[in-house]
């Protein structure tokens, strides 16, 4: 298939880029680079021995946008691009808005004109918002409670309307939930641009010497040892579960949404102590006190992927912190510090 990747240059879009090339298919990017690195595109080709095509393009500027639409012919589409950041998102929830819901709304007019209607859209298992019970499966009440979730939200509402409105249009939209890990290659990862958000850069970061020691946001909450427990899922498990969404879109179209996620819920100390085991180095931490719209506990019910994709998470928490670790080792900097 020949595949336009929006956001191709990002953590997870880079993954999925590598595991497309792979497989056989053709694989056009395009990103803004507004939160990821042109260098990723050598790793990419020096991964996969084969040229990638990119463009940098901007969503929320759809004239360059349409051109590239109506110059090729693409069979499907996997929507990367956004902005993800919870906290940023409170502060600045026009740009979010903009962003990711205005930036969604060109890509999908451009498709319209250009007569592509097979879409894989990255959403968030953040539309769940607390969740009334674990596991959670497709069906939980949706309640984002943030800006950046809502934005992931009305975008699976917009796209829910237009396949409504049109039956050509097949969509899946995927639910991911804690993605960490990198390529087992050491050449691409995730690569914050400031002071990571997320537990597995810091944790990274820290055991690299990068930073002194890890938050551990509350240990008060109702798990088994007062940590928060997440659904971590290696990033390559979920680049795959892109794969399967791709051959279910022209095997059986329609519009459905799957949870991407392994059903297995970690504490962050779970975490910490499995990272620590992996690379060998005491993790410092102190225990601070919660983080706001935090939740205590989050995983998936990921039946509905495996009957419907075809598909199961298959790395472990060790392969990825052992992943994580060694992208970490081999790229203290990421693609090279700022990022340009
Ligand atoms: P990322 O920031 O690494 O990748 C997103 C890419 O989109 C970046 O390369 C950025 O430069 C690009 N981009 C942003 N706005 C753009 C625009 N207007 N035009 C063109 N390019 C633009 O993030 P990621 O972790 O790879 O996430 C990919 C997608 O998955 C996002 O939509 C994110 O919301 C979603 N998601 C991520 C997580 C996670 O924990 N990483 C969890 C659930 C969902
Ligand atoms: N945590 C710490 N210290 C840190 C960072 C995180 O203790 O420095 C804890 C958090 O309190 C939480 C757990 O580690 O209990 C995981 O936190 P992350 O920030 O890594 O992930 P979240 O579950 O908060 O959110 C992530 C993404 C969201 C996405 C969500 C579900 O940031 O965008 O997963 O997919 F929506």
């Amino acid at each position: 298939m020949r595949v336009l990747v929006t956001g191709g240059t990002g953590y997870i879009g880079s993954h999925t880029v590598v595991e497309l090339l792979q497989a056989g298919h053709q694989v056009v990017i395009i990103d803004n680079l507004s939160n990821s690195s042109h260098r990723v595109l050598e790793r990419i080709e020096h991964i996969c021995r084969k040229k990638v095509e990119f463009y940098e393009i901007d969503l929320r500027h759809p004239s360059a946008l349409n051109d590239l639409m109506t110059r090729n012919k693409f069979d499907a589409v996997i929507h990367f691009a956004g902005l993800k950041a919870v906290g940023e998102s409170v502060e600045k929830p026009l740009a979010y808005y903009e962003n990711n819901v205005g930036g969604s709304l060109n890509l999908f007019q451009a498709m319209a004109q250009s007569g592509i209607k097979n879409l894989v859209f990255s959403s968030s298992a953040t539309v769940y918002g607390d969740p009334d019970r674990v596991p959670i499966d497709e069906h939980a009440v949706l309640r984002p409670s943030n800006p950046y979730g809502r934005t992931k939200l009305m975008i699976e509402q917009i796209l829910t309307d237009l396949h409504a409105s049109d039956q050509q249009w097949n969509v899946i939209l995927l639910r991911y939930f804690n993605p960490i890990g990198a390529h087992a290659s050491g050449l691409i990862g995730e690569d914050p641009r400031d002071i990571p958000n997320n537990l597995l850069p810091y944790v990274a970061q820290v055991a690299g010497g990068r930073r002194a020691q890890l938050s551990v946001f509350g240990d008060d909450y109702e798990t088994p040892d007062g940590t928060g427990v997440r659904d971590y899922i290696h990033v390559v498990d979920l680049a795959l579960g892109h794969l399967r969404a791709l051959e279910k879109i022209t095997s059986d179209p329609g519009l459905l949404c799957c949870n991407l996620g392994t059903g297995t819920g970690y504490s962050v100390l779970e975490v910490v102590k499995t990272f620590s085991r992996i690379c060998g180095i005491t993790i410092p931490y102190t225990v601070v006190p919660r983080r706001a719209g935090d939740i205590a506990t989050c995983y998936a019910d990921p039946t509905y992927a495996q009957k419907t994709l075809g598909w199961v998470a298959e790395r472990d928490l060790l392969s990825m912190c052992a992943d994580a670790w060694r992208w970490q080792e081999q790229n203290p900097d990421g693609f090279g510090g700022n990022n340009d």
